[in-house]
């Protein structure tokens, strides 16, 4: 499909040129529904300003509610932001074939595994920050500053009462459990969530032991693996499923009602089990090399991580905070985890070597 009309020209980088032309066809090609959206400000208003009041954002995160908090950004410091969402593979593309002409000051993705391909491939610029260094725990950012966590959200166990006693799954490991057999629903090996979860037990356990577990859990897959978390969580509530794994905002969401009454009564039938200790992964933003405003870039990713900024940010999307768990009610309600630990760094760099994992052992 064409890029939506609505996204608004910024400075001449963003006039229709043969590069932007193939960009967008490069995401017409990709099937990928981009969402493109003007934060603040008219193309007109935007060109009388200075370039150093307005940003543009390319984010993989794909929730709607996030736009009112670059709104309050706008509001506190006059930085108008440009906001185009798409998935974050995408995004990634994008930025590589637009190169110095990106119109993209920041890069915000989902998934440790992401932000870190994006820092290998070049596309971040390290932007060292004190008030980062202060609102971003030390393992959910890059070493370098190239890329910094603003939201947690845990890989959690969602289980069928009826089917399965939920006192029995206390580690990711309990999964391999041969009494789960034909009980166990997973996404399949494309999914990011899954391959960062891999790559947690592969750092924390060892290579055998994660070996073993995967092919464990493969034993007891119901068939087929599925292609997203929300219908695996309906297939739980509806008893075709047992047990399985998802991220915890799809849980919350579909028990807050936010995606209909039908999915609230669904959710209502499902427990939620953290294991402990639970695999925490993150969203997270990175100012690009081709910035041409970096200052006012990382002035956005210091207010998303700040505590006012960073709970609007997660509360949103049912999300955790940097630190702490939150306010929100229904996650309240899920109980509290302990997060095993593992630097989102690490979850990156043994990113490759889960794929390899799941592909030897049969996750599909
Ligand atoms: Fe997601």
């Amino acid at each position: 499909m064409p890029l939506p009309q609505a996204v608004t020209p910024r400075r001449s980088r963003l006039a229709c040129t043969p590069e932007r032309l193939a960009t967008a066809a490069l995401l017409a090609f990709s099937g990928i529904a981009a969402v493109a959206v003007a934060v603040a400000g008219s193309p007109a208003r935007a060109q009388s300003q200075s370039q150093s009041q307005e940003i543009g954002v390319y984010s993989g995160r794909h929730y709607n509610t996030d736009k009112a908090l670059y709104e309050q950004f706008t509001a506190r410091t006059g930085i108008k932001v440009k906001l185009l969402e798409a998935k974050d593979d995408a995004l990634i593309q994008r930025v590589r074939s637009e190169g110095s002409k990106s119109p993209a000051d920041v890069l915000v993705l989902v998934d440790a595994a992401r932000l870190d391909q994006a820092a290998d491939l070049g596309l971040f610029r390290p932007s060292p920050s004190a008030a980062l260094l202060r609102d971003v725990p030390i393992n959910l950012r890059d070493s370098k500053g190239r890329w910094y966590g603003l939201t947690r959200r845990v890989r959690v166990v969602v289980v069928n009462p009826k089917q399965v006693n939920p006192a029995s799954i206390r580690t990711y490991a309990d999964l391999a459990s041969p009494s789960l057999k034909g009980k166990l629903c997973l996404r399949d090996r494309k999914s990011v969530y899954n391959q960062s979860l891999v790559a947690d037990q592969l750092i924390l356990r060892g290579d055998a032991a994660a070996a073993a577990w995967v092919k464990g859990m493969v034993a007891n897959v119901r068939q087929p693996f599925f292609t997203s978390d929300t219908p695996l969580i309906r297939a739980i509530a509806n008893g075709q499923c047992g047990v399985g794994l998802v991220n915890s905002y799809y849980v919350a969401r579909m028990a807050a009602g936010e995606s209909g009454a039908a999915d609230k009564a669904l959710a209502s039938r499902i427990k939620v089990v953290f294991p402990t200790p639970a695999h925490v992964n993150i969203s997270g933003a990175g100012v690009l090399k081709s910035a041409t405003n970096p200052a006012a870039a990382l002035k956005l990713i210091e207010f998303l991580a700040s505590p006012t900024g960073g709970r609007g940010y997660a509360e949103a999307n049912n999300e955790y905070p940097l630190k702490g768990n939150g306010n929100n009610p229904v996650l309240q309600r899920f109980g509290s985890f302990k997060a095993d630990g593992v630097s989102a760094e690490q979850l990156g760099a043994r990113n490759k070597a889960a794929v390899r994992l799941m592909e030897v052992n049969g996750w599909q």
